[in-house]
């Protein structure tokens, strides 16, 4: 039923339509008005997201041919976005790809998978074992988000 492919250029629209209503319904629940406007804001850069798909490990998980989710795998072993359509939370499809980037990890020849966590993603990585390394204030378009630093070891 969930079908799981590489990104493609063709993807950009789903996938920033995604990022965007995702960050302005979900997160909106744990960060101010204005950190949601800065980080939802990505999703216009258009060309950052070409080169991304492009330059990492790019998957993008499908229900009857609708995007229903995406994450990116950069530099082997850290996932730096785990995004699942506002409508489809809490269906398995984010843990499917995480364990896809798990495995991916190995593959590449990682024995851990680490990500910054979002506060609204804490408890699904929680969930799934993952351990704090340390709390870390993450700048973006100049502003200041708080995350955590998760691993797992694989
Ligand atoms: C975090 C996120 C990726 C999880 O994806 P998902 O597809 O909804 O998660 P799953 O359905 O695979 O969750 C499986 C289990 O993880 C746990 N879990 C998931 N989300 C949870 C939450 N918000 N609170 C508590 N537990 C959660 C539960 O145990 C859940 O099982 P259950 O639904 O039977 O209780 C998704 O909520 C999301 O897109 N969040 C906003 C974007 C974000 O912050 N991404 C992280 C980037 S830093």
């Amino acid at each position: 039923m969930i079908d799981i492919r590489q990104a493609t250029l063709e993807d950009v629209p789903e996938i920033t339509a995604i990022y965007r209503d995702t960050i302005r319904t979900i997160n909106s629940n744990d960060y101010s008005e204005k950190q949601i406007q800065v980080w939802s804001s990505g999703a216009d850069d258009l060309q950052e997201w070409k080169d991304r798909i492009q330059s990492t490990y790019f998957l993008v998980a499908e229900i009857k041919n609708q995007i229903v989710g995406f994450s990116y795998l950069i530099n082997g072993n850290h996932m730096d976005g785990l995004y699942i359509h506002k409508d489809f939370q809490r269906r398995t499809i984010g843990s499917k790809l995480l364990r896809i980037m798990e495995s991916r990890a190995s593959v590449n020849g990682f024995e851990v998978l680490k990500s910054d966590v979002s506060i609204t993603a804490f408890d699904f990585f929680d969930s799934h074992y993952y351990e704090v390394d340390k709390k870390k204030k993450k700048s973006y378009k100049g502003l200041a988000f708080e995350t955590f630093a998760m691993y797992k070891d694989l």
